[in-house]
């Protein structure tokens, strides 16, 4: 047990472990995420509905959404597709959640909306082409290695049509400064979140001042099944970012504020990034 807990409060090299599969498509673990998009109390997964709705409005209004071809890559529930395609988009959501896309798909045939969902990794599947705009949205590029971002980039420039339009948001080096280095350890601390079946759970979060990466560590401990989960962000400025953009043969075009649209400024924490094929 010392030799376990030993290794597990090692810091790891940043990004040399990848589970965003495990978290996102681990049958149970799934549900629980599906009940954390959906829960209007926390933005622990997907921002509230008040905030979609305002988001997806500065994005009408700056690039215009009716009559486009969208294609939302990690879509999860649809929240965004779903308002996307009201406003007149052609809609394609793209992610690898089984659970969240079958809500999805419920969602849009409520609404009577056509909305095309593929079940897809986005950084090894085949990708839909020709598309006027492709989005990904809540963070999702911050939790990639920077050889994923590469890859995931270069695969997005290939999507778009001439003088399309990519459009994502992350996590700010402003956000960094308020992360601390933390290690906690409890029965079932979260409640069945992680397991139906009794369970401890460790977490020890690890900054990488350097790098301005971070890593949130999880060791599940059941009487069946033991797994670890990491969780890794990568927090940019504007530079750093508008540079992999450009490395990836897009032009940047803009920087703003995630919750406004409005012109991106130090203080902010989201930091959305609108590039062009
Ligand atoms: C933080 S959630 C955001 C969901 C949605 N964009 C929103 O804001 O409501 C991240 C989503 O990306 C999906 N995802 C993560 N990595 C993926 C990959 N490689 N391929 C497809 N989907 C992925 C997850 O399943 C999850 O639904």
């Amino acid at each position: 047990m010392y030799l376990e807990l030993y290794d597990f409060n090692q810091k790891p090299e940043p990004f040399s472990h990848y589970t965003t599969d495990t978290l996102w498509t681990d049958p149970w673990i799934a549900q629980q995420m599906l009940k954390t998009h959906l829960d209007q109390g926390t933005d622990l997964a997907s921002r509230r509905i008040q905030t979609i709705d305002r988001i997806v409005g500065w994005l009408d209004r700056k690039i215009g959404l009716s009559g486009k071809k969208v294609c939302d890559l990690g879509c999860g529930p649809g929240l965004y597709a779903t308002r996307m395609a009201a406003r007149g988009a052609k809609v394609i959501g793209v992610d690898f959640s089984t659970v969240s896309l079958t809500y999805a798909r419920s969602e849009a045939a409520a609404r009577n909306l056509e909305i095309e969902y593929r079940e897809a990794d986005y950084l090894t599947d085949d990708l839909p082409g020709e598309q006027d705009i492709v989005s990904l949205i809540y963070c999702d590029f911050c939790t990639l290695s920077p050889e994923k971002r590469r890859t995931l980039l270069k695969r997005i420039k290939g999507m778009l049509n001439p003088g399309g339009r990519f459009v994502f948001d992350v996590s700010t080096t402003r956000q960094f400064t308020e992360r601390r280095e933390v290690a906690t350890y409890g029965h079932r601390p979260m409640g069945d979140f992680w397991s139906p079946d009794d369970h401890f759970a460790f977490h020890t979060t690890f900054l990488y001042d350097q790098e301005k990466i971070t890593l949130d560590r999880y060791l599940i401990v059941g009487p069946q099944r033991r797994f670890e989960i990491f969780n890794w962000m990568q927090y940019f400025d504007p530079e750093k970012l508008s540079s992999e953009v450009r490395d990836a043969g897009l032009v940047v075009e803009e920087a703003l504020n995630v919750m406004t649209g409005e012109a991106w400024t130090p203080e902010t924490e989201e930091l959305a990034l609108i590039s062009r094929a």
